[in-house]
Order: C-alpha cells, then sequence, then structure tokens
C-alpha cells in the first residue's frame, strides 16, 4: 500500500501547444521532447490513511488536483502524497510533467496495479499533457493517448542547460495560456499545421544526430508557439528581458562558433541545447547575463520509475 518512483521533467523540441479534446487532454498535434536528468521529482503514495493529504517540498497543498487524479486511476482508498522536486519550482520551473509521471507509477504500485508503460504514459496524460513523455522517458513522441520513447537517453549525448530567467512562478499557466491561444490567436491554425511538419523532420534529424538541423527547427519550432500566445487575445507575453538577452547570447555564441540553440517553454526560462564538449561555455555565457539567476546544466534522462526509498 505504499510506493514510491522517480520521473524527470522534460523539454520539448517540438512542443504541445493546443488540445483537441481538453477533458481527456489530447493534443492536436504530435509532440517530441527529451527527458533532462537534473529536473527530478521523487514522490511516495501510501494508502489507506483517514484522509486525502498532499505534500510538496515539506508544504501542505490542497489535495483536489491529486484526488482528481487518483480517481481516474480508479483508485479510491484516502491518499498520503508526498512529493520533492530536486529544482527550483518556485522559479517556474515546469514540475508539473515530473510531479504527474511520478504520481502516476507511485499510486499504481501502491495499489498493486499493473499497467503497461503505454497505459501509465496515457495515465500520467489525465495530470497534465506534457507528463505523458515523462513516463517512457528519453527522446519521446506523444500522439493521440500516450507518448513512447523513440530513442533511449544514450542516443545522443547533449546538454540541456537550463537558464533561470524569472524568480517567480509564470502568470499564465500552459493550460489557459494554450486554450486563450486555440480560442483567440489568428495564427493558431498555421501554428498547428507547422507542427505537423515539424514532427517528421525533427525526427530525421534526432535520427541523424544533426545538430545544427535539430537545434534551429526547436528554436523556429518555439519561436512560433510564442508567436502563436502572442497573437492571443488579450497577447501571452511570457518573456523576460533576461529571455532575450539568453535568445541574443545564444545568437552571438554561434557566430562565434559555438553550436547552441534555444528553446522556451511557456514561462520566462531558456533551455540551450549544444554538444557536450561546448556545454561549460555556454553555461558561462548564460550565467553572465543580467537577469539570469542560475543555469542548470542537464544531460538526457530515462523514464519514470518505482524505487525504494534510501
Ligand atoms: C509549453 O502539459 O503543462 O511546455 O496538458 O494543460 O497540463 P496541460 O499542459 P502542460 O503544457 C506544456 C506546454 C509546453 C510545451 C510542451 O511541453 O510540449
Amino acid at each position: 500500500m505504499k510506493a514510491t518512483a522517480v520521473a524527470h521533467a522534460n523539454i520539448a523540441l517540438v512542443k504541445y501547444w493546443g488540445k483537441r479534446d481538453e477533458a481527456l487532454i489530447l493534443p492536436e498535434a504530435g509532440s517530441l521532447s527529451v527527458a533532462l536528468d537534473r529536473l527530478r521529482t521523487v514522490t511516495t503514495v501510501e494508502l489507506g490513511g483517514g484522509r486525502d493529504v498532499f505534500e510538496l517540498d515539506g508544504e501542505p497543498q490542497d489535495p483536489a488536483r491529486v484526488r482528481a487524479f487518483l480517481d481516474a486511476a480508479g483508485i479510491r482508498e484516502k491518499a498520503r502524497v508526498v512529493s520533492r522536486n530536486d529544482f527550483p519550482t518556485a522559479a517556474g520551473l515546469a514540475s508539473s510533467a515530473s510531479g504527474f509521471a511520478a504520481l502516476a507509477v507511485a499510486a499504481c504500485a501502491a495499489a498493486g496495479q499493473k499497467r503497461s508503460a503505454e497505459e501509465l504514459s496515457a495515465l500520467a496524460r489525465l495530470g497534465s499533457g506534457s507528463a505523458a513523455r515523462s513516463v517512457p522517458g528519453g527522446w519521446a513522441v506523444w500522439e493521440g493517448e500516450s507518448a513512447r520513447q523513440v530513442h533511449p537517453p544514450e542516443h545522443w549525448d547533449l546538454r540541456f542547460c537550463v537558464a533561470l530567467c524569472a524568480a517567480g512562478p509564470k502568470t499564465t499557466g500552459s493550460r489557459d495560456g494554450m486554450r486563450a491561444s486555440r480560442e483567440t490567436s489568428p495564427y493558431h491554425a498555421a501554428w498547428i499545421e507547422q507542427c505537423r511538419r515539424d514532427l517528421p523532420e525533427a525526427l530525421r534529424l534526432l535520427a541523424l544526430r544533426d545538430l545544427p538541423g535539430l537545434g534551429a527547427l526547436a528554436e523556429r519550432n518555439a519561436l512560433r508557439m510564442h508567436a502563436d500566445a502572442l497573437a492571443a487575445d488579450p497577447p501571452l507575453l511570457y518573456w523576460e528581458p533576461a529571455t532575450v538577452a539568453c535568445l541574443q547570447a545564444l545568437r552571438e555564441l554561434r557566430a562565434g562558433g559555438v553550436p547552441a540553440w534555444p528553446t522556451i517553454d511557456a514561462g520566462p526560462h531558456v533551455v540551450a541545447i549544444c554538444a557536450a564538449p561546448d556545454a561549460k561555455q555556454v553555461e558561462m555565457r548564460l550565467r553572465a547575463l543580467g537577469g539570469v539567476k542560475e543555469v542548470l546544466t542537464c544531460s538526457p534522462a530515462g523514464g519514470a520509475r518505482v524505487v525504494v526509498p534510501l
């Protein structure tokens, strides 16, 4: 009746930004991501107490979203869920992907449910869409009901330098942001069509380990997602001055012969994609920028799994 699981957050190179079914959290287009080793959530689920309890990083939280998720998993027993993020959540780094992936795996193990990897991914999706990709981990594609690993983490030893560009949590969450873009942005249909073209091309470049090709595609895809968000009514502006400083610094690095490309989720933080030997230089350059609070350099990681707690 008790189990612990770990899961990693993921960064999308072809983004999910639009749902074709809001209740079932089904995406309008497929997405591609990689799991990041240093962005990790550890969650313990214990079933059978008198009431639901949810604790995140030592602080009690409203257990409503966790309860709704357990109901969807067919778990009726009261649960004590204790979750810890190994990265600064207060800074607004996405934790819902690793959080719901770890919760899905720990809760099903605690309840003695035997679900396939595909079923666990589909379940995690009901908590947060991007969590579907954190279940298989590695290089993962999410189309339809569940995500699958298309390459293991070892396929390509790239680095992802996560530059924290703001201190507080973001203003408009992904859920509301993508709904607003879908309903009010005149560019939304074009954005979705672009993602449908980007995914097969990104998979081809990933299989070839073509960094200039995939890096440039990831930058274009992210900026087009933000163009869609900027075109919403009212407009969604996720960037801070430090975000733009990072984009420009990466352009300068490339002009100077250091290959590194940015991607940005629905927030101010920039993730620089580069080869392992260049990571130190990219990290130092981003760290030196005013407004960049911290840079966490990550490697590709595996999927969500049950662990024996220390
Ligand atoms: C910009 O998975 O957080 O990070 O499904 O509504 O919970 P919900 O949204 P969420 O959205 C992630 C959006 C993104 C792009 C991506 O990760 O693909």
